[in-house]
């Protein structure tokens, strides 16, 4: 071919080839934007909480919430009315249930129960997803069960089995196991299948990294002083690996995945570009307390406009390659977008 330098230019030296012509009118950048984001791609985290009639600010997250059960429905109602397809549901229960095997995590009463049904009642078509993980449960605060000083990866899967048993019972749609122990997508796949529930779906956090992004979440379930200052090195990666990130994400594949997820979002857009090149399979991007905390912040001081530097992040994970992102900026920005066409 012909090299196109020759034809860059007109004979008066100004470009031929100008970009800026599909960017000029705004009917153009529509025509041409590449990746959409719709509120069909949005999953609302939401914190619940023992008591009644509490709706209590978390501190490090402003603008969100802990509910108790009792004040659940409206804001069920509401993100329904918002035309959101899911929730994710998580507990913060009070400190004297919490035990170093977690078992509050079995009862079919619990807070996460509890909350599936009331879900369940105000609106059967909101998907309802779950936590598969014991830090809301146990007193150490590890998603593991402590055995020899060690996070014991076989005990924690057999726990973690019967804790999605007992959350598919109370009725929800989706199993998200956060933990990162090593086989439990298949374990927990073979469960659900031995028990009938052949259609519950598992989506897992394949490549969920040891993050400090996580630090507000854990103020909110009430885990922070529990860890303290213990770290979940020997389960969750290391923000320095990504081919590691493909193995993960390939296992739970193969162990029988619906979906999976990438955790945190934004600063791993790399391995959401790089596990959708390999896979193509549904990944959803998780926006992590900690990235909602510091737009939030940032919004807040007016150092950013909050419209566009909300739709910007979630664009982002759009065009990286995500089908689904969880988000705390759900709501406002499902109620953005039905202000108007983007
Ligand atoms: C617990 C869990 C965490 C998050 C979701 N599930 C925290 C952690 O692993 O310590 C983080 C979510 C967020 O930061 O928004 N297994």
């Amino acid at each position: 071919m012909k090299h196109l330098s020759n034809n860059q230019f007109s004979a008066n030296g100004f470009p031929r080839i100008r970009l800026r012509r599909n960017r000029l009118s705004e009917f153009s950048r529509k025509l041409v934007s590449e990746n959409h984001l719709s509120v069909n791609d949005l999953i609302y985290p939401i914190f619940i909480t023992y008591g009644s009639k509490v709706k209590e600010e978390i501190s490090s997250m402003p603008g969100i919430y802990r509910y108790s059960l009792d004040l659940l429905q409206k804001e069920i109602e509401y993100i329904s009315s918002l035309n959101i397809p899911a929730i994710a549901l998580f507990p913060k229960i009070q400190n004297e249930l919490k035990t170093p095997f977690g078992k509050e995590a079995l009862n079919g009463n619990n807070l996460v129960c509890e909350a599936i049904r009331i879900s369940k009642k105000v609106n059967p078509k909101l998907g309802v997803i779950t936590d598969v993980a014991l830090d809301p449960y146990t007193d150490h605060g590890h998603d593991g069960l402590i055995h020899n000083d060690q996070i014991d990866n076989d005990l924690t899967v057999d726990m973690l089995c019967k804790q999605a048993i007992v959350q598919v019972e109370a009725g929800c749609d989706i199993i998200a196991p956060s933990d990162m122990m090593d086989g439990r997508v298949g374990a927990i796949r073979n469960t659900l299948d031995d028990h009938g529930y052949i259609n519950v779906q598992i989506m897992s956090y394949a490549a969920k990294y040891a993050s400090s992004f996580y630090g507000p979440f854990r103020d909110a379930v009430g885990s922070v002083l529990n860890l303290s200052k213990k770290s979940k090195k020997s389960y969750q990666m290391d923000p320095a690996n990504s081919a590691e990130a493909l193995r993960e994400i390939r296992l739970d594949i193969n162990e029988g995945a619906d979906m999976i997820i990438i955790k945190p979002g934004m600063p791993y857009l790399d391995i959401i570009n790089k596990a959708k090149e390999e896979f193509n399979f549904p990944i959803i991007a998780y926006q992590v307390s900690g990235e909602y905390s510091m737009i939030k912040c940032a919004i807040q001081n007016g150092w950013f406009n909050e419209e566009n530097i909300i739709f910007e992040t979630l664009m982002s994970f759009k065009r990286a390659g995500c089908d689904g992102i969880i988000t705390y900026f759900a709501p406002y920005i499902a109620k953005q977008m039905i202000n108007k066409v983007l």
